[in-house]
């Protein structure tokens, strides 16, 4: 089966972290039955100039939010326009079949706000989220998130 095709920015290291292990994870449940997918993550760093994707993906998002309350004042997005750019370019928003999103909770309704924003934008699913580095528990149920959703959509002509 394909690789899961993953996008993500990580500015202080979390989310790397975080799609790091799954690609660890994912590589052993591959190991125990080939009929669960590898990944391909991609990270796209703040001054990375967008590409072409033809394939579909999934897009990991943290937040960074500045100003606001996140639910009737206005906040801006900073810190990780870079990927939201880079899914806006071309045709690229749409190979995007989902989100995922991190945040730490004590920003409460701004948890994960930014990955919210970006299922709207480009007409994709928000899947789920995990908080900070996320834990192993995370890690699992995420991974079935994707396979399920790849299997879906994954293989579809965009
Ligand atoms: C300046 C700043 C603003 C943040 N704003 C939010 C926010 O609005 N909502 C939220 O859920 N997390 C917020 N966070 C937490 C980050 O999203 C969280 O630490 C995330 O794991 C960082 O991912 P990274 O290490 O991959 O860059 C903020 C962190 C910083 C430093």
């Amino acid at each position: 089966m394909a690789k899961i095709n993953i996008l993500y920015i990580s500015l202080e290291g979390n989310t790397r972290s975080f799609v790091k292990r799954l690609t660890a994870f994912a590589k052993q449940q591959n190991m125990i039955n080939q009929a669960n997918p590898e990944i391909n993550a991609k990270e796209i760093g703040p001054q990375d100039a967008p590409a072409s994707e033809s394939e579909p993906f999934f897009v990991f998002v943290p937040t960074y939010l500045t100003g606001g309350n996140g639910i009737d004042s206005g906040y801006t997005e900073i810190m990780t326009t870079a990927l939201g750019e880079y899914i806006e370019d071309g045709n690229n928003a749409r190979y995007c079949i989902g989100v995922v999103g991190s945040g730490n909770k004590n920003f409460n309704e701004q948890y994960c706000l930014t990955a919210r924003k970006y299922a709207k934008i480009f007409d994709a699913p928000f899947l789920d989220n995990y908080e900070l580095r996320g834990t192993d528990a995370d890690v699992e149920r995420i991974y079935g998130t994707l396979t399920k959703e790849w299997a879906k959509n994954g293989s579809s002509e965009a």
